[in-house]
Parts: C-alpha cells; structure tokens; sequence
C-alpha cells in the first residue's frame, strides 16, 4: 500500500486520471472496476473530458461496479446503475454490453450473486478496481461485522451507512436497507487498486488504515493491508490525521 497526498478534490481526481489515462491507452481492452458515491465523481468528469479530447478510447473497455442497491428498479434515479450512466456511461463510447452492475432484483438474489462472479471470472478478472471508502471502514458495500464475505453477496447496509447516503434520498426511511455487493475476493484479486479518499470525514478511516497493521473485519479496508499494488490517493483534509 502506497499513499499519495493531494492539496484538494482537484487534486486527487487529476492524480487519479493520470493512472486511468495511463492504464488505458496501455491496455486498450482494460476491465475496469468502478465505484460509485462523491468521490469518483471528478474522476469520470477528466475521464469524459478525455474521452472528448480524443485522448481516451473505451470502446473495447469493459466494466464491473462494485455495489447496487436491493428492490431499486434500475432506472430509479438513487440506483447505482443510473448513477453510472449519469455520470459516466452515458458520455463515453464505452460498449452498453460491456457494462456490468450487480442486479438487486428479482427472486433469487443469491443466482444474481453468483452470476456476477462468474460474469468476473470469465471476463479474466479485474485489472484496475477503483473504490472509495465508507466513514466506517466499509468498501463497497462489506460494512464492519464479525465475519466478512468472500464472494459478491447480500448485505444488510449498516445504520451509519443509511444515515450516511440518506443525503441522496428525499429522506432516511426512503434509502434501501439491503444491497449487493462484490466480496473482498472480488476486490483482492483485482490487478491494481486505487483507493480515493476526500475530506475531513474520512480522516479517522484513513489514519487508521495507514498507521495501524491490524487486519479485522471490523475494519473492512484494511483488508487490503494484504494486496500488493494499492495506492491511496488523499487530500490534505483526508490526510489531517496521518
Ligand atoms: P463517498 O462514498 O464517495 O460518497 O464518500 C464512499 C463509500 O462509502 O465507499
């Protein structure tokens, strides 16, 4: 694990287009592992730009998101799937085939579960897993708890985490109590990993992943103590306790 510090927003999100722009025109047919929430964002506005700079190509590019929401229709504005579209898909050449977002719906969860493992396995795995960090420790959707999944599962999303993403929803009652979400082998097994963490709110996560070796599920991220090729990309709020 290697950390990078940044003055701002600005600043993580260049720093992480520099390692996109890079891995893509490299690896023209890259599977991307891609997050959704605030932190990214400006990450897929310079990704758009390059894409309308001619700088980036994504046709052959392919793509798993980490997480989605349980019993949102899709097209539900809070689904994670038409947040990617929003902020990303919908203004890329990216493939519509080649865009793979975990399925909250349906009977039988557990089958969407595995699918989408073997939708992962097959594609060879992911190369470049993006992912940002939850107040709690959580990554994706793997919120602290006694023991942690390793495959893409069913989670009961904990109350901090409601509480958390309710700013997106017209109120709390309304955020999904459940979501699905990709294990940490899913996520360990990724090539390279890019983790991006913003503001004051994150610091107490942060300081605690980077100054402390212990590895628990009560921390989810620090998980990735274990995986080789990570590098944290802070601002200097994020960074304030280290
Ligand atoms: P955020 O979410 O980017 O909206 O802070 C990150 C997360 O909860 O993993």
């Amino acid at each position: 694990m290697q950390y990078i510090v940044k003055d701002d927003f600005n600043g993580i999100s260049a720093a992480a287009y520099d390692i996109y722009a890079d891995f893509i025109k490299k690896n023209s047919g890259a599977i991307l592992g891609l997050a959704t929430g605030s932190t990214p964002i400006g990450l897929y506005k310079l990704l758009i730009d390059g894409y309308k700079n001619k700088e980036l190509d994504f046709s052959q590019i392919s793509s798993f998101n980490l997480d989605e929401y349980v019993g949102l229709d899709p097209k539900n504005e809070n689904s994670y799937n038409s947040f990617m579209w929003k902020h990303l898909f919908d203004h890329i050449n990216i493939r519509p085939e080649n865009v793979h977002i975990p399925s909250g719906q349906g009977e039988n969860l557990k089958n969407n579960c595995r699918e989408y493992d073997r939708l992962i396995a097959s594609s060879g795995g992911i190369d470049l897993m993006l992912l940002g960090i939850g107040e709690n420790g959580h990554i994706a959707f793997n919120e602290p708890a006694k023991s942690l999944k390793a495959n893409t599962h069913v989670v009961n999303l904990c109350p901090d985490t409601i509480e958390v993403n309710s700013r997106f929803f017209d109120n709390s009652d309304d955020v999904p109590k459940q979501a699905i979400t990709m294990g940490l082998s899913q996520i360990l097994k990724s090539k390279r990993i890019v983790l991006l963490a913003s503001g004051r709110k994150k610091a107490k996560a942060i300081a605690r992943l980077i100054k402390e070796e212990e590895i628990s599920c009560s921390f989810p991220v620090s998980f990735l103590r274990v995986h080789t090729k990570t590098t944290i990309i802070l601002d200097k709020e994020a960074a304030s306790l280290l």
